[in-house]
């Protein structure tokens, strides 16, 4: 059976493909602005905190449970507990999160798709406009554009692990770095980008509340793909002769500095050409940020390199994004396909073709439901407020679950792994790994304080969300 399993062909084009999977839109808008407005650098330290304190140990358990059961994140559940049905929930909702999360971040990809064709077009100016967002949600372009990202998914998908993901995260991601770290040189070397810098960097500890401290291991965790079934399906196609350990610290440093960097990118950009912003009135919406706010600023750059130049630095953002978005969505549609493939049996392609079908027609379900259909788009009220399909779907898969998917395979380690057996998985093909103390934090941390802070967050995020109950509010 394990033989016949798809591997990943090298450390690097595991570690690329993973990198690949957590470098996404949070990383390259929403830290930045999320750290800015929320302290400096005394968030980012609180970010990195969490980073290696908190999820680097979940990410090594999901890793872990993948490569030991050879199987997608539902056979994993079934592997470790095959009789206790309960447990299998954990499975089934690794499978679904992921499912939906795809939905939308899909759409969102198309859109970026879409700015990235009318920055090459030549329409840098129209996208700057306020109002162009609004309208091209709702329009018939969005439909091609959707064709576009899910024939070029799934001709990823199709051609496998090694020759679909991992080449595609190894031409995608080194472009993705070279592209960024061209635009921090030439936003850096612009006026007043110190001022951005600054404002960025400074640390402000007494920002720092109950509610932010919430907030950046949200981010953290979101981040690094935890949660969503992707690292179970990663690790169960991980060599045994690779390290798990030092893989999963190469990732999380990877997703960590690109996020940094990515602050030292957006927020000089937008004091350098447009020094009156106010800061504080940044939308902490990573989506009006990167399709209503950042067109403006670039298009502002044309005072300074003129509208062809402004425009070639909007298409490297934007293509940057795009590749960003893509290598999460591949990794993150590879979940329900694997499942398909190990339980139902299905082949690849048709795992591809079931599930593409009903994600696409979920897919428009929420692209209609920006006023395009009443039914879809006053969809549901709950919180004091109504939602579309669109913002249903985000609040329950991507603000609500991720924590609890955390916290269940925390127990899962906890309960139902016996120590020696984890312990040798995490072992296998990192030998140095054994007796050290990072191999007891692991231990110790998944058992004790991570799943706690996670279901923490969890009721926390249920409380506010559903009820309007802040528990926050109370050590505040
Ligand atoms: N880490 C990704 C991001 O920052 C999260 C993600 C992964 C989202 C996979 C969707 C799919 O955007």
């Amino acid at each position: 059976m394990e033989n016949n399993r798809e591997q990943f062909g090298s450390r690097l084009g595991f570690i690329l493909a993973a990198a690949g999977s957590a470098v996404g839109i949070g990383n390259l808008v929403g830290f930045p602005v999320n750290a800015a407005k929320n302290g400096g650098a005394a968030f980012l330290l609180i970010y990195a905190l969490f980073v290696f304190l908190v999820c680097l140990p979940v990410m090594m358990a999901e890793l872990a449970a993948g490569r030991q059961s050879r199987k997608n994140p539902l056979g994993a559940y079934r592997h470790f507990v095959p009789q206790q049905k309960l447990w299998h929930i954990g499975g089934w909702l690794s499978l679904i999160t992921p499912y939906m999360i795809a939905v939308f971040y899909a759409v969102i990809t198309v859109w970026i798709l879409g700015y990235l064709s009318g920055i090459v077009t030549g329409n840098l100016d129209k996208l700057a406009d306020s109002r162009h967002f609004g309208e091209f949600i709702n329009s018939d372009s969005v439909f091609f554009y959707l064709a576009a990202i899910t024939g070029l998914v799934g001709l990823i998908l199709v051609s496998g692990v090694r020759d679909g993901i991992e080449r595609g995260a190894k031409v995608m991601m080194p472009a993705l770095f070279l592209m960024l770290l061209g635009l921090v040189v030439f936003v850096l070397f612009q006026d007043n980008a110190l001022a951005g810098v600054r404002f960025y960097l400074i640390p402000d500890i007494g920002k720092i509340t109950p509610e932010v401290v919430n907030s950046a291991m949200g981010q953290a965790f979101f981040s690094l793909s935890l949660g969503m079934g992707i690292l179970i399906t990663y690790g169960s196609y991980m060599d045994k002769a690779n390290a798990i350990p030092s893989s999963a610290r190469m990732v999380a440093i990877t997703d960590t500095s690109v996020a940094f960097t990515a602050g030292l990118l957006i927020l000089p950009a937008i004091f350098s050409f447009n020094p009156e912003t106010n800061p504080d009135e940044l939308s902490s919406s990573s989506i009006s940020l990167i399709f209503t706010f950042l067109p403006k600023i670039f298009l502002a750059m044309q005072a300074a390199v003129g509208y062809f130049g402004a425009s070639l630095v909007a298409g490297v953002f934007f293509l940057l994004v795009f590749f960003a978005a893509l290598t999460s969505l591949v990794s993150i549609i590879e979940v329900p396909v694997s499942g398909t493939m190990d339980e139902l049996g299905y082949s690849r392609r048709k795992s591809l073709y079931v599930l593409g079908t009903s994600m696409v027609l979920f897919a428009l379900a929420c692209a209609l439901s920006f006023g395009r259909v009443d039914f879809l788009t006053s969809f549901i009220s709950y919180g004091g407020s109504t939602k579309s399909f669109f913002e249903l779907v985000i609040d329950i898969f991507y603000e609500t679950i991720l924590p609890l998917n955390g916290f269940i395979i925390c127990l899962l380690v906890a309960l139902r792994w016996q120590r020696d057996k984890f312990d040798r998985e995490l072992e296998a093909g990192a030998d140095d790994f054994r007796g050290t103390l990072f191999e007891r934090y692991i231990n110790f941390s998944l058992r004790t304080f991570v799943p706690v802070l996670l279901l923490l967050i969890f009721i926390n995020t249920v409380m506010a969300k559903y009820f309007g109950i802040s528990l926050l509010n109370l050590f505040a």
